[in-house]
């Protein structure tokens, strides 16, 4: 049991998690004692990492239903992974989701390293996730820092430096304030009050459970920390996809192991520029990455250009194919048009 005192900030957020933890599918409550499966920990925060826990859960559930363990993911095929990752992006991590469980089980005997530094080593695992992990699954007192925590601890300190330059200054001032015991749910406590209370737009403070001593509670200015970094604008890109169609079934292709949804399955097409193509095209879609904006045309083309690797799909069987939300949203538009 936890040994730091309930008026300390750590007393004071676990009680209130106690009271208000989120409820969700890869946490163990508070109130029992179970130990959380690493694999499913594990799984959750690499899911988690850039998306929302609104986007994630029926993810999760879907993955660890169909490879319940960590064996049964290393031994998957690598086209059914990738398939059933489709519309959750950065499909890198889906890459690297594998190689890390074929790592555990050829190289660990099955089991994920229970330390922050041999989970660090694994494929797709960075400082954030391996400190999530060593607390959560194996409740070492790592220093866990997601956004929703930036939020809380720059106001909470009141660290008015800009990121990304604060996150030394966050992770100094979080470090003294992790305790011993619970660690993984001082975690998860952190971001639930980020998620819950202490919100981007309008926190409660009211209710807050760590306002007494909030450097930042009641000032005006408190929805701007921590202090952004400017934003760049981001680049316009243009790429065509073809639309090439054959007795009820289109032509799909499974893009190259590396780089922009590496290793999806995806319609054919060419590389994208800087330049718009000529063509004005059936239907274009609009679509934001992380780094730049991409314009995608599709283009119908004659069935002779079905050549090279790639497969015959049946229209009719579309939403089976695991394609990337980009496009997804090109077929479901050219539906609509030949519907
Ligand atoms: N975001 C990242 N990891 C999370 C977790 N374990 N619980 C809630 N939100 C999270």
């Amino acid at each position: 049991m936890s040994v730091q005192s309930i008026d300390s900030f750590a007393g004071r957020l676990l009680g209130w998690y106690d009271r208000a933890a989120r409820d969700l599918p890869w946490r163990i409550p508070p109130s029992r004692e179970t130990v959380p499966d690493p694999y499913r920990v594990w799984m959750a925060e690499i899911m988690l990492q850039q998306t929302t826990v609104a986007a994630v859960g029926g993810y999760f559930m879907r993955f660890v239903r169909r490879w319940p363990t960590v064996a049964d993911l290393a031994a998957a095929d690598d086209a059914d992974v990738m398939a059933a990752w489709a519309g959750l992006g950065y499909y890198a991590r889906a890459r690297n989701l594998l190689a890390c469980a074929r790592t555990v089980v050829a190289g660990h005997g099955g089991r994920f390293p229970d330390s922050e530094e041999g989970l660090r080593a694994l494929p797709g695992v960075g400082d954030y996730t391996a400190a999530a992990v060593a607390a959560i699954a194996f409740g070492r007192p790592s220093v866990v820092v997601d956004a929703n925590i930036e939020r809380v601890i720059a106001r909470h300190r009141l660290i008015e430096t800009a990121l990304p330059a604060a996150k030394r200054e966050i992770r100094a001032a979080l470090a003294p304030l992790v305790p011993q015991g619970r660690p993984g749910d001082f975690a998860q406590g952190l971001m639930d009050l980020g998620a819950t209370i202490c919100t981007p737009r309008a926190p409660a403070c009211g209710i807050c459970p760590v306002r007494t001593d909030c450097r930042a509670r009641g000032r005006a200015d408190i929805e701007k920390l921590p202090v952004k970094p400017p934003k760049k604008a981001k680049p316009q890109r243009y790429g065509v996809a073809w639309w090439i169609e054959r007795d009820d079934a289109i032509w799909l292709v499974r893009r190259p192991g590396k780089g922009m949804l590496g290793g999806m399955r995806a319609l054919p097409g060419g590389e994208w520029t800087d330049e718009a193509p000529p063509e004005s095209g059936l239907v274009h879609v609009d679509h934001g990455f992380t780094h730049f904006d991409l314009r995608l045309t599709l283009i119908a083309r004659e069935s002779e250009l079905a050549a090279g690797e790639g497969e015959w799909w049946p229209l009719s069987a579309l939403d089976a194919a695991g394609l990337p939300t980009l496009y997804r949203k090109l077929t479901d538009r050219m539906r609509e048009r030949i519907a």
